[in-house]
């Protein structure tokens, strides 16, 4: 496809969309309230909207190569500012893919400085989880494995990040998710290591409004570096 064709296309677009919906653009232009902020990769093939089939406005979105949150990445963290703090978004899905070139290149060495520095972070979850990649003897899963934990990573950076922090201090409703998607089927898969600022285990205690011993009334403290370390143990 070349480029001309993409202006042909919103073209269509416009005129299709305002035939069904003649309202459309003007109510979208009325007000932004998303309710989710997506961390994905930069790979082409996975559109946040299009895999969560989400609607224009539904669906704040930052991508880099291969999802990362690096705490001094200045442009994640005012995307992360803005949407907790002016649109008071409820969840972020940090969103790795099976076939992630970055990952990929992370195991090996990049031919582009600037990208092989960029996922040096990368190296650095390796590292952390070096025991149990180098347990895995095929290289196709520990590959796999790789992705998977690279996404529990960011989404432990994720908590520690001054905005998150001061977000659960003052008891703000913020879910942080870690998704996989499986780019052969099409498939989101969650990781189940959603953390919301209370203790590792009440965040997902399906009991936690019993009234027995465990289920205290829980306060909104951020979770410990230990519970962090916890979540990467659960992942598995
Ligand atoms: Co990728």
């Amino acid at each position: 496809m070349t480029y001309r064709r993409i202006l042909e296309r919103n073209r269509r677009w416009v005129d299709a969309t305002r035939q069904s919906d003649p309202d459309f653009f003007a109510r979208l232009a009325e007000k932004h309230e998303p309710h989710f902020l997506f961390i994905g990769c930069s790979d082409a093939r996975v559109p946040a909207n299009v895999i969560t089939q989400t609607h224009a406005g539904e669906m704040f979105v930052h991508r880099n190569v291969a999802n990362l949150v690096v705490p001094t990445d200045n442009n994640l963290l005012a995307v992360l500012e803005y949407a907790v703090e002016a649109l008071g978004v409820s969840d972020v899905f940090v969103c790795g893919h099976y076939g992630c070139g970055g990952v990929k290149a992370a195991m090996a060495s990049a031919r582009l400085p600037l990208v092989d520095n960029w996922l040096n972070n990368i190296r650095t979850v390796q590292r952390l989880h070096a025991a149990e990649l180098d347990a895995i003897a095929d290289p196709e899963q520990r590959y796999r494995r790789l992705v998977e934990l690279n996404v529990v990573e960011q989404v432990y950076n994720l908590s520690r990040t001054p905005v998150v922090e001061a977000a659960w201090a003052r008891g703000t409703e913020l879910r942080l998710h870690g998704w996989v998607y499986e780019l052969t089927e099409g498939l989101l898969r969650d990781l189940d290591v959603t953390l919301d600022g209370r203790p590792a285990g009440a965040a997902r205690s399906p009991a936690a409004s019993a009234p027995n011993a465990d289920t205290a009334p829980v306060t909104s403290a951020p979770p410990s570096i230990a519970a962090g370390r916890r979540l990467v143990a659960d992942a598995r």
